[in-house]
């Protein structure tokens, strides 16, 4: 759409400096909320972020400056686990994980070896991103290295900051997706050497899970991290009850599901594990200590019927959260979403969520837990321009409701519960406008 030279969006702005706490009023000096504020840009970056009052006499003549007044600036979300792959088969019907793995998941899977179909999914996947207002993913692609290559180039080609990764699996699932393990390495080798680092992406090494790895396979991916410890890592733990059992049965030398991941060294401080509801308080101890995060996936959880995560035991163990949608077990890409049945999960146990940690959970909490946070994640001088325009009266229902909040916590709130791509009204990455509402 628009170009990258400079310009200036007038707005409130709001950008979280640090943790905002538990309660309803944050922490002090955790939010930076500037009304009728200036976000100056160029060539990819923030320059300035001010009132626009005060910056407006420093502003270079005939500079443009686009007039978002009554609309929120934020950072761009953050989705910390998602499978691009399983965009067509969210919504099905009626399985818990591992049924639904079988019936849905990996038939799905199997058609990202054509890579016509793995780059028509890429776009169509990073088009529903952007109109949500995720600038920046952590995304399972399948096993077919080709669907890597479609992930990362058309993400590479919109400039977007992404994180992704060739699953590995080399047992208990169907043939065309099954490695052998030094093929699954070979492949995984060749991707991180093409597309690691390559401008706004990273690699982040997919072992799927437990049951579908083997002892060795999963020590060579522990081998690759021990390598580099510039790559990331994503996988899923303890989501079901039903796994856990499946897990304890394939590998009886481990004291527990966690232990599975550490014996083959792939807890570490660049490591996202998915889910992690079915933990004991020992086992958040043991991740917290390693520096490692739990994706939180209220709304795969939900859909799944997977278990309430408790978000306020792993905050007492130190441990990092992170918010994720989990599409396809995931029913929706939004953050808001995402924010809305963290909510729920919480009143059904007893915590509920502020929309302040929830924001900041999104945007610094994500970038930070994913080691992103000196690029991305607030609103900064000489951190990317990656950053959503929310508009609180998108529709006459959300008009409604914010025209009588008291506070800006009330209006984030109903964001983050009435919300939807329609409360998007533009999404910009690396400088540039990637989406703009229409209608
Ligand atoms: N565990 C292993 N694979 C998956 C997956 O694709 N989705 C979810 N929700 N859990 C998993
Ligand atoms: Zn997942």
């Amino acid at each position: 759409m628009t170009t990258t030279h400079s310009r200036v969006l007038r707005a409130d702005l709001l950008s979280f400096e640090g943790d905002p706490g538990e309660d309803d009023i944050p922490a002090e000096g955790s939010v930076r909320h500037i009304r009728d504020g200036a976000l100056w840009i160029e060539e990819g970056r923030i320059r300035a972020v001010d009132d626009h009052a005060r910056l407006a006499p420093e502003l270079p003549e005939g500079i443009e400056v686009i007039d978002h007044r009554g609309k929120l600036i934020m950072p761009g979300f953050i989705d910390s686990h998602v499978h691009y792959v399983q965009l067509e088969i969210m919504a099905s019907y009626g399985r818990q994980l591992l049924d639904w793995l079988n019936d849905y998941a990996f038939p799905e899977e199997c058609r990202f070896a054509a890579p016509e179909h793995a780059e028509a999914q890429s776009n169509a996947f990073l088009d529903e991103m952007l109109r949500v207002g995720t600038t920046t993913a952590q995304v399972f692609c399948s096993s077919h290295p080709a669907s890597v290559d479609a992930f990362v180039s058309a993400s590479h080609r919109r400039d977007l900051r992404m994180l992704a990764g060739k699953v590995l699996m080399d047992r208990h699932v169907p043939e065309p997706l099954c490695d052998d393990i030094r093929g699954g390495i070979r492949d995984t080798e060749r991707l991180i050497g093409d597309w690691h680092g390559e401008g706004r992406l990273g690699y982040s090494l997919t072992p799927r899970f437990a049951p579908t790895s083997s002892r060795a396979q999963l020590d060579a991916t522990g081998g690759l991290m021990r390598n580099d410890p510039g790559l990331w890592l994503q996988t899923h733990l303890a989501e079901t009850p039903s796994e856990l059992d499946w897990v304890a049965e394939l590998f009886p030398g481990s004291r527990d599901y966690l232990a599975v991941y550490e014996q083959s060294g792939l807890v570490g401080p660049r490591s996202t594990f998915a889910h992690g509801i079915h933990l004991d308080q020992q086992m958040r101890g043991r991740l917290a200590e390693r520096g490692a995060n739990l994706a939180f996936c209220p709304s795969s959880n939900l859909f799944l019927g997977s278990g309430r995560f408790d978000r306020l035991a792993a905050r007492e163990a130190g441990l990092t959260i992170t918010y994720a949608s989990d599409v396809g077990g995931g029913t929706d890409l939004s953050g808001l979403a995402t924010l809305k049945a963290a909510y729920q999960v919480g009143q059904l146990c007893g915590q509920p969520l502020t929309a302040w940690q929830g924001f900041y959970g999104l945007t610094l909490g994500n970038a930070r837990a994913l080691s992103l946070d000196d690029r991305i994640g607030r609103l900064a001088p000489g951190l990317d321009a990656d950053f959503v325009v929310l508009d609180p009266a998108a529709t006459p229902l959300l008009a409604r409701r914010t025209a009588r909040s008291r506070s800006l916590g009330e209006t984030l709130f109903a964001l983050m519960i009435l919300g939807d791509d329609r409360s998007v009204a533009e999404t910009w990455a690396n400088g540039r406008c990637q989406h703009r509402r229409t209608g």
